[in-house]
């Protein structure tokens, strides 16, 4: 009887599927009885001799057995899988317990922040943000700004030179306002100018050799004193709060004229009060004027048509006075541990 063969086929199958012990064995077998080049396919060919009546009854068992064989391969395959996986899990066990190794998060410097602080406020008094470059000629840093060479005022900036004549790491970012106004071309201004400046100082907890300014400038016709205070009170209330006071005092810069300083009240409830304001509970936030003739026409502008005003801050320096920072030096020293306070 031909389906006598198949039954030895499966009974010789299913004996030695018992002896597969791993997935390369299984393999193998696979391949041996129910691959394309198999056992099963060769027995099966021989349905093609066998006389008409024959035919269906053996095709119904080489089907059946090959259902057998195909269901106890799979099931001898998840048994193998199962056993592996509970040896890797005994002999290499994973303690899902450990604890993961946290990524440190990275942070804005607060530097960084305190300048997008001062961005945000101008942003939405209407000013622009305009850069100019580090590295300027003694005419931008001075000349422009109406100290010619030898002008005693230029003492109040302790000036880095290079070794190219006349070209100087910009003391302070006014020399930017020549550049705006060479730009703007005649037309009105209303920008500020951020950026690193540099001076030749002795580096103590009070100063350091480059620091961050914002420079403001705004240019046009009819621009007057009453615009620059309202301008600074805007600014001084939404960064210090609402309630604070500003004083303004006469001072002198060469570029501006009159010039002004511009105090705010301390808040009476920081303990630190007396102390930053030497007891006077006021304290200087910011340097600035009505622009001087001489400096509108070194940017191309007519003084007789238009006026402007100017200011100059610290934003590193608010930032030392609302988290009482004592050291300015703490900023460009990379310590983490005063970095991530901010
Ligand atoms: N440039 C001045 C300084 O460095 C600040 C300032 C800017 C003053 C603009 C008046 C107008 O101290």
């Amino acid at each position: 009887m031909a389906t006598d063969e198949l039954k030895a086929l499966e009974g010789q199958a299913l004996a030695h599927l018992q002896q597969c012990a791993d997935e390369a064995a299984l393999r193998e077998w696979s391949t041996k009885y129910l691959g394309e080049k198999g056992l099963w396919k060769a027995a099966f060919g021989k349905m093609n001799s066998l006389p008409k009546d024959q035919k269906a009854a053996f095709g119904q068992e080489a089907n059946r057995v090959k259902t057998v064989l195909t269901e106890a391969y799979e099931k001898k395959r998840a048994e193998v899988k199962e056993r592996e996986l509970q040896a890797s899990l005994t002999t290499n066990p994973l303690d899902v317990t450990l604890p993961g190794r946290p990524r440190p998060r990275g942070r804005l410097h607060p530097a960084t922040q305190i300048l997008r602080e001062v961005y945000a406020i101008f942003a939405d008094l209407g000013f622009q943000v305009y850069r100019t470059r580090e590295v300027e000629t003694d005419e931008m840093n001075f000349e422009f700004l109406n100290m010619p060479a030898h002008h005693p005022a230029r003492d109040m900036w302790d000036t880095f030179f290079t070794t190219i004549p006349r070209v100087v790491l910009r003391t302070h970012t006014s020399p930017g306002q020549i550049h705006v106004m060479k730009e703007a071309a005649g037309k009105p201004i209303r920008v500020i100018l951020p950026g690193m400046c540099y001076r030749n100082e002795a580096i103590s907890t009070r100063s350091e050799i480059q620091f961050y300014q914002v420079e403001g400038l705004v240019v046009g016709e009819g621009v007057t004193m009453a615009d620059l205070k309202g301008t600074i009170t805007a600014f001084a209330r939404r960064m210090f709060g609402p309630e604070r006071q500003v004083r303004i005092r006469s001072s002198y810069f060469p570029f501006t004229e009159p010039s002004i300083e511009v105090d705010i009240d301390w808040p009476k409830e920081d303990p630190n009060r007396d102390r930053l304001t030497k007891g006077t509970g006021w304290l200087e936030i910011m340097g600035a004027g009505m622009v001087h003739p001489n400096v509108l026409r070194a940017g191309g502008y007519d003084p007789e048509k238009v006026t402007g005003f100017a200011f100059g801050m610290g934003p590193q320096r608010m930032l030392m006075l609302a988290h009482a920072i004592d050291d300015i030096r703490l900023f460009w020293q990379n310590d983490l541990r005063f970095l991530k306070q901010f």
